[in-house]
C-alpha cells in the first residue's frame, strides 16, 4: 500500500522544494552569468546578486524573524545605454523567481486614464501562475502521455466489453490484448500518425475581452468568463483529425486535467510574495515634484501610489489577495535631468541601495563588441554565414569602431553602447546588401575598410546627427 504523507508534511516538502529551487545560484555565480552578457558594471551586478541571495537566506529563517526582514530595494543610476535594462533582462532569465519589468513612466495616477500601479502586481501574479502552471504541466507530462496512449488505443480498438455486452472468453480477451499491443507498437513508432480518428474537441472560446481603462478593469473580461463558464467555450464537437494532431490536443487536455489549479495558484502566490522581483525601469521619468500643473502633478501622484506597494500592502488580483511586503524592487534610471533627490522623500527612503553604472569608453566598447555571448560582431558573422559568407574582423578594425563610437558619443550625445549598433550597421551596410551576390565568400574587415565606410559621415557633423 502506498504511504501517503500527512497534509502538513506534504506542505512542508513543497516549501522545501521551493527553497531548493531558489538555491540554485550563489552571488558569485549570478555575477558570472551576468558577465557573459554585460561588460563591466561590477557594482551593479554585485548589488543585484546580493539582493537575490538575501531573499533566499531570509526564507530559511523562522517565520517571525523572516517577516521582519524587508527587502533592500535597489536604485540603479547611470547614463543611457550602459546596461541597466540589460542587467535586468538577463537577471530575469537567470532567476526562477517571478520577475516583471515595467516602465515606471507608463503608469498614471489612480483615477486618470492609463495603467494604475497596482496592475504591476496583477501582472506579476499572472506571470507566476503561468510559470508554476507550466512547471506542473511538465511534471504530469509522462503520466498524461500514458493516458493519451490508452485513450487513442481505445478509439482505434474499442475495448470488447463495451462492444458486446457479454463476458469474453479467455481466448477472445487474449486476442484483443494482442491486437492492442500490436497497435501500441505501431503507434509508438509513428506508423499510425496519419490515420484519422474522431475525437471530441472543445469549441474554441471567444477570445478574452480585454478592456484597458482604469483600475483593474482589464480583469473584467476574464471574470465574466469565469462567472458563466457554460456560456463561453465549454461546448464540444466531434472532429476527425490525424492521430498526430489528436495526440497533441489530447495531451494538452489530459495534462490540464491532471494538475490542480488551486495548488498552482497557491504556489504562485507564495512565489510572488516571497521571491517576486519588480524592475521599475525609467523611474527617473516620474521624478520631479515641483508642484504646479501638467505632468508633474501626475508624476508625483504616481510616486505616491507606488509608496504603499513598495512599503507593503495588499493588492486584489483575480487569483486573490497578494501581499507586497517582500517583493524586491529594482529601480533604474538615467537621472540626468532629475536626480534621485527629486523623488519624493518617502520613495527615496525605500531604495536604500544605490549603485552607479559607469559611462562606457573605448576599452569597454572593444570588449562589448566581441566578448558577450550576444556580441554584435558575433551576430553579424552568424547572419552572413547563413549566406555562406565568412566575415572576419581584424583587431584594429574593432579598435577603430570602438574609437569612433567613443568619439561620436563625446561630440554628439552620449548614448553609450547603443552607439555601437548604429556604427556597426553603417560599416556592414554594403556587405549586408550585396551578400547574396558576392563572388568572394571570405571577407576581412580591417581598419582601412571601417574608415572607408565611415569617412564621409565623420567629416560632416550634420550627416553624423542623422546616421550615427
Ligand atoms: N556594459 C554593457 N555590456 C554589454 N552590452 C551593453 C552594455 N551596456 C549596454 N549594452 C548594450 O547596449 C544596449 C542598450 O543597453 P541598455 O538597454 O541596458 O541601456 P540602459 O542602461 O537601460 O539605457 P536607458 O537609460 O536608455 O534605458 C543593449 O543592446 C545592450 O546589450
Ligand atoms: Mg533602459
Amino acid at each position: 500500500m502506498p504511504i501517503s504523507l500527512p497534509d502538513s508534511l506534504e506542505k512542508f516538502s513543497e516549501e522545501k522544494k521551493e527553497i531548493d529551487r531558489e538555491a540554485e545560484l550563489t552571488p558569485k555565480q549570478i555575477v558570472a552569468e551576468l558577465d557573459k552578457y554585460i561588460v563591466g558594471q561590477k557594482e551593479a551586478k554585485k548589488a543585484v546578486a546580493i539582493a537575490l541571495r538575501n531573499r533566499f537566506r531570509r526564507r530559511k529563517l523562522p517565520p517571525e524573524l523572516a517577516d521582519e526582514i524587508a527587502p533592500k530595494n535597489i536604485l540603479m543610476i547611470g547614463p543611457t545605454g550602459v546596461g541597466k535594462t540589460e542587467i535586468s533582462r538577463r537577471l530575469a532569465k537567470l532567476t526562477s523567481s517571478p520577475f516583471l519589468k515595467v516602465e515606471a513612466s507608463k503608469f498614471t495616477e489612480v483615477g486618470y486614464v492609463g495603467r494604475d500601479v497596482e496592475s504591476m502586481i496583477r501582472d506579476l501574479m499572472n506571470l507566476a501562475v503561468e510559470m508554476v502552471k507550466s512547471e506542473k504541466l511538465e511534471e504530469v507530462r509522462e503520466k498524461a502521455e500514458r493516458n493519451v496512449e490508452e485513450k487513442i488505443l481505445d478509439i482505434l480498438l474499442p475495448p470488447p466489453r463495451r462492444r458486446l455486452n457479454d463476458v469474453l472468453s479467455k481466448e477472445e480477451y487474449e486476442r484483443f490484448q494482442q491486437t492492442r499491443e500490436k497497435l501500441r507498437k505501431q503507434l509508438r513508432e509513428g506508423l499510425l500518425d496519419d490515420r484519422k480518428i474522431e475525437i471530441e474537441v472543445k469549441e474554441s472560446a471567444i477570445p478574452p475581452l480585454e478592456i484597458y481603462s482604469g483600475s483593474g478593469m482589464e480583469e473584467i473580461g476574464i471574470q465574466i468568463q469565469e462567472i458563466i463558464p457554460g456560456f463561453f467555450g465549454k461546448r464540444t464537437k466531434r472532429r476527425r483529425v490525424k492521430i498526430k494532431e489528436a495526440w497533441d490536443y489530447l495531451l494538452e487536455d489530459e495534462q490540464k486535467k491532471l494538475i490542480d489549479m488551486e495548488e498552482v495558484v497557491r504556489l504562485a502566490r507564495q512565489r510572488v510574495e516571497q521571491s517576486g522581483i519588480i524592475f521599475l525601469d525609467e523611474i527617473d521619468k516620474i521624478a520631479g515634484r515641483e508642484s504646479g500643473h501638467g505632468p508633474d502633478v501626475s508624476r508625483e501622484g504616481v510616486q505616491r501610489d507606488l509608496l504603499p506597494i513598495i512599503e507593503g500592502t495588499t493588492v486584489n488580483t483575480k487569483y486573490g489577495i497578494v501581499r507586497t511586503d517582500h517583493i524586491l524592487f529594482i529601480g533604474a534610471g538615467a537621472f540626468h535631468v532629475s536626480k534621485p533627490s527629486d523623488l519624493i522623500p518617502e520613495l527615496q527612503g525605500r531604495f536604500p541601495i544605490r549603485v552607479e553604472l559607469k559611462p562606457l569608453g573605448k576599452e569597454d566598447f572593444i570588449r562589448i563588441l566581441v566578448e558577450p555571448e550576444n556580441a554584435l560582431i558575433k551576430q553579424y558573422k552568424a547572419l552572413l554565414q547563413t549566406e555562406g559568407i565568412e566575415v572576419d574582423f581584424t583587431p584594429d578594425a574593432i579598435e577603430e569602431i570602438a574609437e569612433i563610437a567613443e568619439k561620436v558619443n563625446e561630440e554628439m550625445e552620449n548614448i553609450g553602447a547603443r552607439r555601437l549598433h548604429t556604427i556597426m550597421e553603417k560599416v556592414m551596410e554594403d556587405i549586408s546588401f550585396e551578400a547574396p551576390d558576392l563572388p568572394e565568400k571570405k571577407i576581412v574587415i580591417d581598419r582601412k575598410y571601417v574608415r572607408e565606410k565611415l569617412q564621409d559621415i565623420l567629416k560632416d557633423q550634420d550627416l553624423q546627427k542623422f546616421i550615427l
